[in-house]
């Protein structure tokens, strides 16, 4: 089968497609071709090494001192199960599917297995496969950092960086949530978090939020440019930041803050069932950037390394409904 190799931490091209073994579900895996998968914020930081200040040591130590250990990237995947492990109940051959191996990577490849335990949902009819898989990175990461920020009915929210895959699905769970939400991106961007619920738009090129001497009951922050230190003036008494990024002396100060959400979002079965349902009632929309073939991976890293895509990058495989 075809997967998308990163030989070593580099440039864009340093990705290249190759022929590699495919993949055998153990017991309790399931076996899924690929239709549709992503190249997200964390596949381009992880293949240049552009990782956050004081993370460069521990993630090497993690994903590879010299070159990433798990060549091929890919946090998630949508497709066919083609396959199930003897001890498999819940999914069956033929089942359409949205799943997320999360840091085990892999899903950029046509053969993927997933943990039948893991972040796996069947997609609904009316969800096409492209559509699902580009709400899950950032629809994933916005559920589990607002239930562990308590975000509730009623509450303001500012979010910062509200253009990209977390940002755009942000807006509309926090909307979805019944918050108020102000919505922090470039003005080319202000007319899509409108329209889709932000009921406050901030131009970060003309107004710094942290001094307009607003206060919001919670801050998120996506794009690693609003700390603790800065924003903590913007809180209301009670009001809680959500460390979407963070650098290491951050991360590690935020375990001593009650107030302070920081972290890898969990990736839950759940999650992802409650995103295949929001989609289907047409109440959560796909933000995608650009669609591109599984052959051009070199130019969808591109587009992740320039800072400015939409929503989400998706690659199709050739089967893509
Ligand atoms: N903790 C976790 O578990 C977790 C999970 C997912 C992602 N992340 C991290 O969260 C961050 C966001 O991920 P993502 O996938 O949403 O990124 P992304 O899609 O690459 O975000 C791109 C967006 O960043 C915005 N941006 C650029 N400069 C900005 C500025 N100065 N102020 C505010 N926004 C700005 C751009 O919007 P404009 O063009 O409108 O400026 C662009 O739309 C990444 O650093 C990623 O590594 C962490």
């Amino acid at each position: 089968m075809k997967a998308a190799v990163c030989v070593r931490y580099g440039p864009p091209e340093v990705v290249q497609i190759r022929d590699v073994p495919a993949p055998v579900p153990e017991d309790r895996q399931v076996l899924v071709a690929a239709s549709a998968t992503t190249v997200n914020s964390g596949d381009a930081r992880l293949r240049a090494l552009r990782v956050p200040r004081g993370m460069s040591l521990p993630v090497r130590l993690s994903m590879g001192v010299t070159g990433p250990r798990k060549p091929v990237f890919g946090f998630e995947l949508a497709g066919r199960v083609e396959a199930v492990g003897e001890a498999v109940t819940s999914f069956q051959p033929g089942d359409r599917v949205v799943a997320s191996r999360g840091f085990d990577l892999g899903c950029h490849a046509e053969l993927i297995t997933v943990d039948e335990q893991g972040a796996i949902a069947r997609i609904p009819d009316g969800v096409s496969d492209r559509d699902a898989v580009s709400l899950c990175f950032g629809g994933a990461t916005a559920l589990d950092f607002f239930r562990r920020g308590k975000l509730a009915s009623g509450e303001s929210i500012l979010i910062n960086g509200a253009s990209g895959a977390v940002g755009t699905m942000a807006v509309q769970l926090a909307k979805h949530t019944g918050a108020e939400v102000t919505a922090v991106c470039s003005a080319a961007n202000a007319d899509l978090v409108s329209g889709l619920g932000a009921d406050h738009v901030i131009d970060y090129t003309v107004e710094d939020f942290t001094r307009n001497g607003r206060r919001y009951d919670v801050i998120m922050d996506n794009h690693g440019n609003a700390p603790y230190a800065r924003i903590k003036g913007s809180l209301e008494p009670g009001g809680r930041f959500l460390m979407v990024i963070g650098d290491l002396w951050q991360t590690l100060a935020a375990t001593r803050r009650k107030n302070v959400v920081s972290g890898t979002a969990s990736l839950t079965a759940d999650d992802y069932r409650t995103l295949m349902s929001l989609a289907e009632r047409g109440e959560l929309k796909p933000v995608t950037d650009s669609v591109l073939p599984f052959a051009q991976i070199v130019e969808a890293h591109r587009r992740v390394d320039s800072g400015r895509k939409v929503g989400s990058v998706v690659l199709t495989f050739d089967a893509t409904p």
